[in-house]
């Protein structure tokens, strides 16, 4: 394949490389016969929440592939996450990176918590002992860690931290869905682990997610918070939600878990394609998975050098979507730079100047179900040419 030609850029005028937008997530989902067998299921039964059989076996399956004791299953992983904080008794702030999706600060305000945003290693975009030290007061009672995109945290470091400053440790493990760190399965780190099966991640159940701990007491008051125990008499909480999953969602996670290998091997695929297009495009720059040893090849996570590649990570975004190609700046802004952080917060920003970084280099190229070997091979001989023709192409932007 040859790479196009100036005048066939799309943000020069010409087609748009792609005629259907290409989007950045995973949106894998069952073919039509197997979702109908399921669902044909479901009716006949007429049971359709509340800890169904489906649900209940769900968790089972879940239990065995995480390695842990329980497998807690819920709406999504935002509801998740505000269970955890509720689940393990928290006041006052929680550390955690201000490098993450919304949802894991936002969790703690509905938990009645304070987020004191810490900066993350530049390395693995992850938060390390070093980056948490600076913001543990007496107020502080949990450490909230993400394992961010392909890669995670070192979670057995952070457990010893935790323990020595007595603190709880949770994570936000939205992204992890079938890493191991020294062939142990993300799942069974610190106090509580929550992951997300949102249509576009790695594992998917259209909406939903779940909480995993080997803690025997945890689980116990999460199935109370949630509503529905699942196992077990009820104990006393103080707040219970609504969580549940449903049965159509357990459904479709059943499906994917029978499709997870081939969903891995494709990811896997695609990651090399990449890997191969970007090594010819000076100035981009792959994110390789960190810290762990076998990876789920979720994100496609390129650091953006503009002096290098000639365009800025905002203007290749626009020069993509010209030619419909959905990439994304993932995490942008940094949460402490949103509200209600940003005004309350005023003065702190500067003290993150990782996040700052990164927030401002960093995207996300399109992967997952809906995108072909030939698409990333397009897409790579379309960098190949934006970045040769980056003078041009920066005139046509201002314009
Ligand atoms: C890091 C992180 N945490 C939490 C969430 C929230 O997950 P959910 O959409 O299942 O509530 C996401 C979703 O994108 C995420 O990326």
């Amino acid at each position: 394949m040859t790479a196009p030609h100036l005048d066939q850029l799309a943000i020069l005028g010409a087609k748009p490389a792609f005629e259907r937008p290409l989007p950045v997530g995973q949106l894998y989902f069952p073919s039509w016969e197997k979702y109908e067998a399921r669902f044909r299921d479901i009716f006949a039964r007429q049971y359709y929440t509340n800890q169904g059989p489906l649900t209940q076996e769900l968790e089972r399956r879940l239990e065995a592939f995480f390695g842990v004791r329980h497998a807690i299953c819920v709406t999504n992983a935002t509801i998740g996450l505000i269970m955890a904080a509720e689940s393990l008794g928290l006041k006052g702030k929680v550390v955690t990176p201000s490098f993450t999706f919304i949802a894991t600060a936002q969790s703690l305000e509905w938990a009645n918590l304070r987020p004191a945003f810490c900066d993350i290693d530049l390395r693995t975009h992850c938060v390390t002992p070093e980056t948490i030290a600076p913001y543990l007061d007496e107020d502080v009672s949990a450490i909230l860690a993400v394992n961010l995109w392909n890669g995670s945290c070192d979670p057995r470091t952070l457990e010893e931290f935790a323990a020595a400053h007595n603190l709880k440790l949770f994570f936000d493990s939205a992204h992890s869905f079938g890493c191991e760190v020294d062939g142990v399965p993300i799942g069974g780190f610190g106090d509580v682990e929550v992951f997300s099966f949102h249509a576009t991640k790695v594992f998917s159940a259209a909406e939903g997610g779940c909480l995993t701990t080997n803690n025997d007491e945890i689980a116990k008051r999460l199935r109370n918070i949630r509503s529905s125990y699942g196992a077990g008499p009820p104990v006393p909480v103080v707040k219970t939600s609504n969580g549940r999953m449903s049965e159509a969602q357990a459904a479709v996670a059943l499906m994917s878990l029978e499709d997870f290998p081939a969903i891995l091997a494709r990811n896997e695929r695609l990651f090399g394609l990449y890997r191969a297009c970007l090594a010819r495009a000076p100035g981009l720059r792959l994110l390789e998975p960190t810290n762990v040893s076998k990876t789920n090849h979720q994100y496609i996570v390129v650091d953006v050098e503009a002096e290098t590649f000639g365009l800025t990570r905002d203007q290749l975004l626009r020069a993509l979507k010209a030619e419909n190609i959905v990439a994304r700046r993932y995490f942008h802004p940094g949460a402490h730079r949103c509200m209600p952080w940003a005004d309350r917060d005023s003065g702190k920003t500067a003290a993150l100047p990782n996040t700052e970084t990164l927030c401002e280099r960093i995207m996300q190229f399109p992967t997952g179900a809906l995108v072909s070997d030939e698409a990333v091979a397009r897409l790579g001989d379309l960098l190949e040419t934006l970045s040769k023709r980056a003078p041009d192409v920066r005139k046509a932007l201002e314009e």
